[in-house]
């Protein structure tokens, strides 16, 4: 039997009622939405809006209509912070940050002469309010936060730093990657003016799906232009939402398939996917700390992280390890650097990587049985 353990990365399985839908739009309707006024390209319309809506209220946005599509948490982060810092700008991030935030940050600092503070964090990926504080200059124009470390599974103090930011003037923009549909956010509670999430993680949504919450009135400049299916005399993106910031045909089986998973974690309830995922990691985490020569990384706690645990086997390759798990244990973890190098750096694995366990809402206890019994023969065979 197959144990997948990579779900930090995507989760899987997803529900079947996801790839259900997608099948039956593809089937059954197949039109386009925004762009004909046929009954299935609007019943299409009409789904795509649903999934709107559906996310809104998933994170207590007031508005469906700036929920804006993308095709992945790496491009909302991109349109928002290519789409709002202009030369001159400051920027305060964390030193957890996923490539997806820091590579366009260093980017716009090469070529637009934007400035990066970081925040810094302890060996267990905590981060501290007073220092993000201290890292505020009067031309801080944003802040920019992983919500949970994907090498840590740390969470980050989130409503704390929106609060801060508030107060401040200064746009706080979340990558939600790991966190959307597993801890609750409220853009409004938590003042997030920006909210990047991704479909295919733990929204158990198909890939090329994601978004941005635009929970303020910030000028963000398209990151890209085209036909919005309305207003087509017009020779610019239009300034209203969200076709200002959508343009092109919309994934909308995707999009579909991403609002029938939003259905079924509304029927499994957030907080009951949150405890089971809590359970499994307290109990993943007594059980790995069993297996000889392990190095675990990251908080000891499960309420402090999500379904994330980063570890070595000391003297040996992640690599070799995940391998072997996978071809004699039949057990998929994820091995190496993460795309978050700053957060290997605080763990002093930049050079070597780790092994990270994903936890998901459909393993059980017995697949990290399999990880453990796995990881014991390993090192047998390897003494
Ligand atoms: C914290 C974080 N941010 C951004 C990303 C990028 O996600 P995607 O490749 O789906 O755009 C990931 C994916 O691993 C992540 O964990």
């Amino acid at each position: 039997m197959d144990v997948y353990l990579d779900n930090a990365a995507t989760t899987f399985p997803k529900p079947s009622i996801v790839p259900e839908k997608i099948y039956d739009y593809i089937i059954n309707n197949g039109g386009t939405s925004g762009r004909g006024a046929y009954e299935k390209a609007m019943l299409a319309d009409g789904l795509v809006y649903q999934t709107r809506k559906s996310l809104a209220k998933l994170f207590n946005h007031s508005d469906p209509k700036t929920v804006i599509f993308t095709s992945s948490v790496t491009e909302s982060l991109n349109l928002a912070l290519q789409g709002i810092l202009k030369p001159g700008d400051h920027v305060v991030t964390s030193a957890l940050e996923h490539n997806a935030v820091w590579r366009c940050l260093k980017t716009l600092e090469r070529d637009r002469g934007i400035s990066i503070s970081i925040v810094p964090a302890n060996s267990q990926g905590e981060t501290k309010i007073e220092d993000v504080e201290a890292a505020i200059r009067p031309e801080t124009r944003l802040i920019v936060f992983t919500h949970a470390s994907n090498v840590l599974g740390t969470i980050q103090p989130i409503a704390a730093i929106g609060k801060l930011a508030r107060s401040k003037n200064i746009l706080f923009l979340v990558d939600a990657a790991q966190s959307a549909g597993v801890l609750p956010i409220d853009v409004q509670a938590q003042q997030i003016d920006l909210l990047a999430f991704t479909g295919h993680k733990s929204l158990l949504g198909p890939m090329g799906t994601g978004g941005l919450v635009v929970n303020c009135d910030a000028d963000i400049h398209p990151l890209i232009s085209g036909g919005t299916g309305g207003d087509s005399a017009y020779e610019y993106q239009p300034d209203y939402y969200p076709n200002h910031l959508e343009a092109g045909t919309l994934n909308v089986s995707g999009i579909i398939g991403l609002g029938a998973a939003l259905a079924f974690l509304e029927t499994e309830g957030l907080g009951n996917i949150r405890r089971k995922e809590d359970f499994l990691v307290a109990y993943a985490l007594n059980a790995l700390a069993t297996v000889p020569n392990i190095e675990l990384y990251g908080p000891r706690d499960s309420t402090k992280t999500v379904g994330v645990i980063p570890f070595n086997i000391a003297g040996e390759l992640p690599e070799e390890v995940a391998y072997y798990l996978d071809q004699e244990c039949h057990v998929m973890i994820r091995s190496g650097l993460h795309c978050a190098p700053s957060a290997h750096r605080l763990i002093g694995t930049i050079k070597r990587g780790t092994c990270r366990v994903g936890i998901g809402y459909f393993n059980e206890t017995a697949d990290i049985d399999a990880l453990v019994n796995g990881l014991q023969s390993y090192i047998k065979e390897n003494k």
